[in-house]
């Protein structure tokens, strides 16, 4: 999907060339004359299209209108949350029609980020798995046009919400692959293939390397299936060398099937998803590598199958983690916190800001906070606040839940130096709390995405979160503007990611 922005009034945009045309409207008075927004008002006035975000009224061959299809969609207050629910509405409205050029027009003067909702939303909405279909209908909308009152003053916005959809897609489209289309060497191949991107490289060690490096935890997750492992690292070089980077650690179960401690078999094909850490990650670095900002990141994604077989790990193994910790795995389908702490372990050679994971880890976080907020874990209050600003920026949401030591005293083991489970109560937690004693030399933060990845029933498939959040984040912070301490590196510190490459 290829998106344009331009400066447009509601009446430039009538004449736009376009298969459909929809037209935001705000609360406030349409004072233009033309004869959409005179016909938009009128409409309000008579209580067809209530003032309310969702609202829509669909017009045909209006009157000096190129596009034959017209949909008047409310966008109440105007703000991103509302600017979402009206296009997802109108998308969602004129998508079945197969309509090749869309054109999106607010009538009312708007701000950067209500354009970068505008473009993931319309994204969101259009978007259509076909990989494994064997007559597949690809999404219909080849062009979407974005018009507003000064395209100048949102560019930045626009551009960002651009490479950010880029990275959204590639998510979804692996996450929703089956296991058997995405495999640890699949996953492995993909992030190859980022590396060919300006200023990114990649590394991808197999099971020899890692048993080398001592990651005994991971290595055992991976031990029952007859799928390789793989350990991918990726770089983007965005700013000098020295400066320390954020490293993101995705987790990449391509199938979970829980191991001997065998999952039932309801919805245990939505194990595919596990990976979904790992694929924020991969398409966070295809957004980076659109954007080129001025930071450094370093992706680590350790990938296997979590299988049920004869050579399979064993409630009650112990474990050696790379960092010297032994593990008693009591439950082999808590794994992959164990996973995890070796790539964490790994993360310290790179002297790093901070370090975020990213893991569809619990159901008990699903119990929690549902398919609404991620959770998100940390004891570094300047990290949390920039991850939640990064959150509520991009509409990728996520919540805080407590790390008190407390929640630990169910990861007792007599025969290791930790469990890999505690009790039921506060499963969410007290898999935050086993992570937290392998970050222990870093500014460290984890996002549980086990609710937010992936929408289950009808509209089952990937979201592509938190894509949305790690790209403002990062952006953010190439800026110097998270509160942690980076100087800004543009002239202007609010300026937008693109502008930072021009000042490289
Ligand atoms: N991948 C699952 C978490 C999960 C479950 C995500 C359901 C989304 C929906 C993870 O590996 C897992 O199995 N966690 C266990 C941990 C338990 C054994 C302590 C869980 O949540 O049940
Ligand atoms: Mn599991
Ligand atoms: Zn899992």
């Amino acid at each position: 999907m290829d998106f344009q922005l331009k400066t447009l009034t509601v009446a430039q945009a009538a004449a736009e060339k376009s298969d459909v045309l929809i037209v935001l409207v705000g609360s406030a008075p349409l004072t233009s004359k033309d004869p959409l927004s005179v016909l938009a008002a009128s409409a309000r006035k008579a209580g067809d299209l209530p003032d309310k975000a969702g609202k829509q009224l669909g017009l045909y061959r209006p009157e000096d209108v190129v596009a034959s299809r017209v949909v008047l969609a409310a966008i109440g207050d105007g703000k991103p949350a509302s600017v979402r629910s009206g296009v997802i509405a109108a998308v969602n409205a004129v998508k079945a029609q197969g309509p090749k050029r869309v054109a999106i027009v607010f009538a009312q003067p708007t701000d950067g980020a209500a354009v970068a909702s505008a473009v993931t939303a319309a994204a969101d909405a259009s978007y259509v798995y076909t990989t494994t279909k064997s007559k597949a209908e690809p999404r219909s909308i080849r062009q979407l046009i974005v018009g507003v009152a000064d395209a100048a003053v949102v560019t930045g916005a626009f551009d960002t919400a651009r490479a950010a959809v880029q990275g959204i897609e590639l998510a979804k489209e692996w996450g929703n692959r089956p296991a058997n289309h995405a495999t640890p060497t699949l996953l492995a191949e993909v992030a190859k293939g980022l590396a060919k991107l300006p200023n990114i490289k990649c590394e991808v060690l197999g099971p020899k390397e890692v048993e080398k490096l001592g990651m005994g935890a991971f290595a055992a997750v991976a031990q029952g299936s007859a799928e390789p492992l793989r350990f991918i690292v990726l770089r983007y070089h965005g700013a000098p060398k020295d400066e320390a980077p954020v490293v993101l650690v995705g987790k990449g179960i391509t199938f979970d099937t829980g191991g001997v401690s065998l999952k039932p078999a309801a919805e245990m094909d939505e194990m595919k998803f596990d990976m979904c850490g790992a694929a924020s990650v991969l398409g966070t670095f295809r957004a980076l590598g659109d954007l080129q900002p001025a930071i450094n990141v370093v992706g680590l994604i350790p990938s296997c199958e979590n299988m049920n077989d004869g050579r399979a790990v064993k409630p009650g193994d112990v474990v050696t983690s790379m960092s010297g910790q032994t593990i008693e795995v009591l439950n082999t389908d808590a794994e992959g916190r164990l996973i995890l702490c070796d790539a964490l372990t790994y993360a310290k050679r790179f002297d790093p800001a901070a370090v975020i994971d990213i893991a569809t880890l619990t159901g008990a976080c699903v119990v929690a906070l549902g398919g609404v907020r991620s959770g998100l874990f940390t004891s570094d209050e300047t990290l949390a606040a920039a991850i939640e600003a990064a959150g509520e920026a991009s509409q990728d949401r996520c919540w805080r839940l407590p790390l008190d030591d407390d929640y630990a005293e169910g990861l007792k083991s007599n025969f290791a130096d930790v469990a890999n489970i505690a009790g039921r109560a506060g499963g969410a937690i007290t898999a935050a709390k086993f992570l937290q004693r392998f970050a222990g030399d870093f500014a460290w933060a984890h996002l549980d995405i086990a609710g937010t990845a992936w929408k289950s029933g009808a509209a089952k498939g990937s979201t592509g979160r938190p894509v949305g959040l790690l790209v403002s984040y990062l952006t953010t912070r190439a800026n110097g503007g998270d509160g942690s301490g980076k100087a800004s590196k543009t002239k202007t510190p609010a300026a937008p990611a693109k502008k930072a490459r021009s000042a490289k």
